[in-house]
């Protein structure tokens, strides 16, 4: 089986394959890059890394206009029902959620989460297997040793790799990130969306790992 990967700019992906929509950290509404309205993605499910605006501003509209479901951490999923959108799928790090496209593990990240002042939950990253294609999404992170057993466990034919500095790796933490978990492809996110994270990521070459850099709006098909 095979899905087609969307790049949505930032950190955002839609994932499309096995009769599901699945899109992750879905920030549209000022991105810069993006390519596409809030209001024009079309999903089925949004998986949430953690809180910040720019991965979870559009999270809850996007939900609502679709009838998605929300696979986020437990208290990401209380704002959402506090505004309103009732299918949430509350996790946490180190737990597995079944999903009628496959599941969606949450695994652990170094970094922050917070969302209008509030506190967020843990940050994650998720794990999401869909259409027999398991993709592992770093959300924002910091290197940490423990990406070689989130690597042995779930076998990720991809991965999405922070690789902006500053507020996660750069390119050559990301390369090291990449060649711990030895996803079939890694494709570099989270730079270039502002002055901030403009990144010269020619360091993240990780050995035996082929890269996709996707341009905003482009896709790629794996399996
Ligand atoms: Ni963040
Ligand atoms: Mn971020």
């Amino acid at each position: 089986m095979s899905v087609k990967v969307t790049f949505l700019g930032h950190s955002g992906v839609l994932i499309e394959g096995g009769g599901a929509r699945v899109a992750i950290d879905p920030f549209l509404s000022g991105n810069p890059v993006a390519t596409m309205k809030a209001d024009e993605l079309e999903c089925d499910a949004v998986v949430l890394t953690h809180g910040h605006e720019d991965h979870m501003a559009d999270a809850v509209p996007i939900c609502k206009k679709n009838k998605a479901t929300l696979y986020a951490a437990y208290e990401i999923c209380g704002y959402a029902q506090e505004e309103g959108h009732e299918k949430c799928e509350p996790g946490n790090p180190g737990g597995k959620i079944k999903a009628p496209f496959g599941y969606v593990a949450f695994t652990q990240a170094f970094h922050s989460s917070s969302f209008k002042g509030r506190y967020m939950g843990m940050p994650c990253g998720v794990v999401v297997n869909i259409g027999g294609v398991t993709l592992y999404h770093m959300g924002d992170t910091a290197l940490f040793g423990d990406m070689k057993l989130i690597g042995e466990i779930y076998k990720p034919d991809v991965a999405f790799v922070p690789v902006g500095d500053r507020f996660t790796m750069g390119p050559e933490l990301g390369k090291r990130a990449a060649e711990l978990v030895r996803p079939k492809i890694a494709v570099p996110v989270h730079y270039k969306t502002w002055p901030l994270l403009a990144q010269d990521i020619t360091a993240f070459r990780p050995e035996g790992v082929q890269v996709r850099a996707l341009e905003p709006g482009e896709t790629m098909t794996v399996g």
